[in-house]
C-alpha cells in the first residue's frame, strides 16, 4: 500500500494507493492542494479512482467536487451527506475496492451526522471522529456529543487496538498514533461515563472556525470559494507589473487603454494618469458603448488587484482578447509613489 499524508496547517488528507494495480483514492482533499494530489499520484504512477470526504467539513474547503470534475471519477461520502454532488453514498459496513485494497466504511456520527471512519489494512482514517489526543468537536452544525460517545466507545475504540490512527486534523503536529495509545493517553477518552463525556464536550466553548460560512456553503453545494473564482480568473489573463505600467504612462503610450474599474469616488480621488473609469458593476452594461473596439489593448486596475482580475477575465470572455490585468492595485501604486491624477480626465 502506498500511503501519503498531505499536511496543510492543521488539515490532513491522504493519498492511498494499491502498489499492485496502481489504483488510488484521496481522502479529505483540500482545495488549495489540488495540484499536489495530482502531482503525487502522477509521481507514484497512480490513477485516482475515488475522492472521499469523511464528513461535511466546516473548517476547510473540500476539493472532492473540483477533482471529480477534472478526473471524471466519483465523489464518495456517507449516505447522510447533504451535498447534492455526491456520486456514491456509503452506508455503514460497506467497502470501497481500490485495486487490491479494501476501504471499509464505518458510520461514526457525532462530529457531524455524516461522519465516517475508513479502515484500510492496519490503518484507521478517523476523519474528525477521533483526533490524536482529542476528538472532533460537536458544536458545529449536525454535531451531537451523545452520538460521538456511541461512535467512539461502542464502535471505534472496540476495534483492534494496534490500528494506526490517521485523523483529518492534527493541530498538535503529533502525526501518528494507535488506538491503544489514544485509549491510554487521550484525555477526552478518560470520560468513560456517557454523561461526563457529553458534559465535557458541551463545555469546551471553542471559537468558531474561520471561514465556516464559506466552507459550509461550498462543501454542501459544490459551489466555488471566492479564492477559486479569483484563481480561475487569474489563470485566464496575463498581467502587467506596476513598474511596466508606470514606464508606459511616462512614455505616453497611447495604444494601451487603462481601465479603472473602481467606483467613481475612488477613481476621482486618484487614478493612473490617462485611465478611464468603468466601474466593475457596470462593465457588462456599458462595454458596448464605452469599448467599441474589441482589438484594443486594455489593462484593468482596481484598488487591490483582485476585482481588476475578474474584470479582465470578463473582458476576455466578451472577446477583448488583449485584455490584461494590473499585477497589484492602486493601493500599491500609491505606496510606490507612482504618478496620480485626481478628478476626471480631460
Ligand atoms: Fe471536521
Amino acid at each position: 500500500m502506498l500511503f501519503e499524508p498531505i499536511v496543510t496547517g492543521g488539515c490532513r488528507s491522504y493519498l492511498i494507493g494499491c502498489a499492485d494495480s496502481c489504483a488510488a483514492a484521496v481522502i479529505d482533499p483540500e482545495i488549495s492542494q489540488t495540484d499536489r494530489y495530482l502531482g503525487l499520484a502522477a509521481r507514484e504512477g497512480l490513477r485516482i479512482h475515488y475522492l472521499i470526504d469523511t464528513h461535511t467539513h466546516a473548517d476547510h474547503f473540500s476539493a472532492t467536487h473540483e477533482l471529480a470534475r477534472r478526473l471524471q471519477v466519483p465523489v464518495v461520502m456517507h449516505r447522510a451527506s447533504p451535498a447534492p454532488f455526491v456520486d456514491m453514498r456509503l452506508n455503514d459496513g460497506e467497502m470501497l475496492v481500490v485495486g487490491k485494497l479494501r476501504l471499509q466504511a464505518m458510520h461514526t456520527p457525532g462530529h457531524t451526522r455524516d461522519s465516517m471512519c475508513l479502515r484500510v489494512e492496519d490503518r484507521l482514517l478517523t476523519g474528525d471522529t477521533l483526533l490524536i489526543g482529542a476528538t472532533g468537536r460537536t458544536d458545529l452544525p449536525t454535531g451531537d456529543p451523545e452520538a460521538l460517545y456511541d461512535s467512539l466507545f461502542r464502535c471505534i475504540l472496540k476495534l483492534d487496538p494496534t490500528l494506526k490512527v490517521f485523523p483529518a486534523h492534527d493541530y498538535g503536529g503529533r502525526g501518528e498514533s494507535t488506538l491503544a495509545r489514544e485509549l491510554a493517553e487521550n484525555p477526552r477518552l478518560r470520560q468513560h461515563e456517557r454523561a461526563m463525556f457529553v458534559e465535557t464536550m458541551l463545555s469546551l466553548n471553542l471559537t468558531m472556525p474561520t471561514h465556516i460560512t464559506e466552507a459550509l456553503r461550498t462543501n454542501m453545494s459544490g459551489g466555488k470559494t471566492v479564492e477559486q473564482m479569483l484563481a480561475e480568473a487569474a489563470a485566464a489573463v496575463p498581467f502587467m507589473s506596476l513598474a511596466e505600467l508606470k514606464a508606459r504612462v511616462e512614455a505616453g503610450d497611447t495604444e494601451l487603454v487603462v481601465l479603472d474599474v473602481r467606483e467613481r469616488d475612488a477613481y476621482e480621488s486618484g487614478h493612473v494618469p490617462g485611465a478611464r473609469l468603468l466601474p466593475r458593476g457596470q462593465l457588462e452594461l456599458r462595454v458596448n458603448q464605452d469599448l467599441p473596439d474589441p482589438t484594443q489593448r486594455i489593462l484593468t486596475c482596481c484598488e487591490l488587484g483582485r476585482i481588476s482580475t475578474l474584470a479582465a477575465a470578463t473582458l476576455r470572455q466578451l472577446g477583448f482578447t488583449r485584455a490584461v490585468a494590473l499585477d497589484g492595485g492602486m493601493k500599491a501604486w500609491r505606496e510606490a509613489g507612482y504618478p496620480l491624477r485626481s478628478g476626471v480626465e480631460p
